[in-house]
């Protein structure tokens, strides 16, 4: 298993150019079972979470090639119409070719996701819009099973803005001929990144990046040419790294927009944050930020996947905030390993209080998911001494080359093997 050793306390400085979406490519990926023919999507992050994706539509028989950013698809076989548990069970988004499959085929078995570290995350937004759609949906051995003699067009309000749920019923609906309307829709960018691969394939979309998306499908989709947009949530991880290690750190290649909201807490804090058309230059002292509360909240909100992160850099503030989680039940893990490395943190249901300390003491401590490990590693750089993370491949699963592009900035991170 992999581990990073860190030696805090050396500020960061230097260029960088973030990669493509972990979060906007998953939806594309699986976007291009909606068509038969080729496509091709460029800005393709390394990471375990599209290996994972790609591995799934190989399964399911597409003829897919992927490496150094470049991901292609073909169909030369029939498709099986099922995502089984070994697959699924890795990554939460196998369920985003339910929407296609189901477009396609008028049938999809997938595997009922479990729950994971961040709490129970059901599928039940997804379902209930499928059945707006006219599908049907059964349970046979752990799977869902989706069926339909045949979709219609229909109007959908989902209970809550879902990420998800939003892209499935998007693609879903490009595939049904007439106007679908979604209401209550998410909002991330993302969002309107897959909107903008379904129009490339023949879909007509209104409204993407509102409340209020309506589209008009085709009977048939065509292949598509697409470079996926910059990650917004690894630029936050890095400006959060640079804020609270210090140091002054270029971030380019990104869509500075998509981050305004941590731009604006940075700031709050005593952080100089410049924007330029595609890049962000932070400057920190490294020195204890003023404190600033967040709460977490769908786009243009404050990013759940920024909490931990944020945390990280919160822990040295100068007197004491909160940072209240409204979007998963239980995604404060991390905080109990801060408080090894010395922080001073309290948690109450799903607000977190933190009282700033005058350092953080590098301690062996786990990664328990994804952001919370990048957090971790955040802490770690702002640390006294010597931190060892375990359990890096949460970290693997979204973070392309996280510590080779954390060293270019100066940082001492290893890789060891236990
Ligand atoms: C996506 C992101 C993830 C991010 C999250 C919230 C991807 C691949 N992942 O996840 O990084 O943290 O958005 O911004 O894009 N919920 C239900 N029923 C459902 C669906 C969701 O109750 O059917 C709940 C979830 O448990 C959670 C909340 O709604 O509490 C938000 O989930 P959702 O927006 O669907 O997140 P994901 O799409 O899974």
């Amino acid at each position: 298993m992999d581990n990073f050793v860190i030696h805090g306390g050396k500020q960061l400085n230097g260029e960088i150019r973030i990669g493509g979406s972990k979060n906007a490519a998953l939806p594309i990926l699986a976007a291009t079972l909606l068509t038969r023919d080729r496509c091709e999507v460029k800005n393709v992050p390394e990471l375990r979470d599209i290996r994972s994706t790609f591995e799934l539509l190989n399964y399911l028989g597409k003829n897919c090639f992927y490496g150094y950013g470049d991901f292609v698809a073909e169909e030369r076989v029939p498709l099986k119409l099922h995502a089984p548990y070994d697959l699924v069970r890795k990554m939460r988004a196998s369920m985003l070719v339910a929407g296609p499959l189901l477009a396609r085929f008028k049938k999809a078995r997938f595997s009922l996701p479990g729950g994971c570290s961040i709490g129970l995350r059901p599928i039940d937004i997804h379902l209930e819009a499928f059945k707006k759609l006219g599908a049907s949906v059964t349970y046979e051995k752990g799977d869902v099973v989706l069926s339909a003699k045949k979709l219609k067009a229909a109007r959908v309000k989902f209970r809550f803005p879902s990420v998800g749920a939003t892209e499935n019923l998007m693609m879903c609906a490009s595939l049904i001929e007439g106007r679908t309307v979604l209401e209550n829709c998410a909002r991330e960018p993302e969002i309107a990144d897959l909107a903008l691969a379904l129009k490339k394939m023949g879909a007509r979309i209104k409204g993407e990046g509102t409340v209020r998306i309506e589209i008009f499908g085709a009977a048939r989709l065509k292949g598509l040419k697409h470079s996926v947009m910059p990650d917004r949530i690894e630029t936050g991880t890095f400006m959060l790294a640079c804020a609270a290690a210090g140091g002054r750190v270029r971030l380019s290649g990104v869509v500075p927009k998509t981050v305004d909201v941590l731009t604006r807490h940075l700031r709050q804090a005593g952080i100089k944050v410049s924007a330029f058309k595609d890049a962000i230059e932070i400057n920190s002292s490294g020195s204890k930020p003023r404190p600033v509360n967040i709460i977490t909240r769908p786009y243009p909100g404050f990013p759940t996947d920024l909490q931990a992160p944020w945390m990280a850099f919160m822990t040295r503030a100068r007197g004491a905030c909160s940072v209240h989680e409204r979007i998963f039940e239980n995604r404060f893990i991390h905080a109990a390993e801060f408080c090894r490395m010395g922080a001073d943190i309290s948690v109450q249901d799903k607000t977190a209080h933190i009282r700033g300390v005058d350092a953080l003491l590098g301690a062996p401590v786990m990664a328990s998911d994804l952001r919370a490990g990048a957090a971790l590693v955040i802490a770690a750089l702002a640390a006294k001494g010597k931190t060892l993370v375990r359990r890096v491949y949460h970290i693997d699963r979204g973070y392309e080359k996280f510590e080779d592009k954390l060293r270019r900035l100066g940082a001492d991170i290893e890789r060891v093997k236990t």
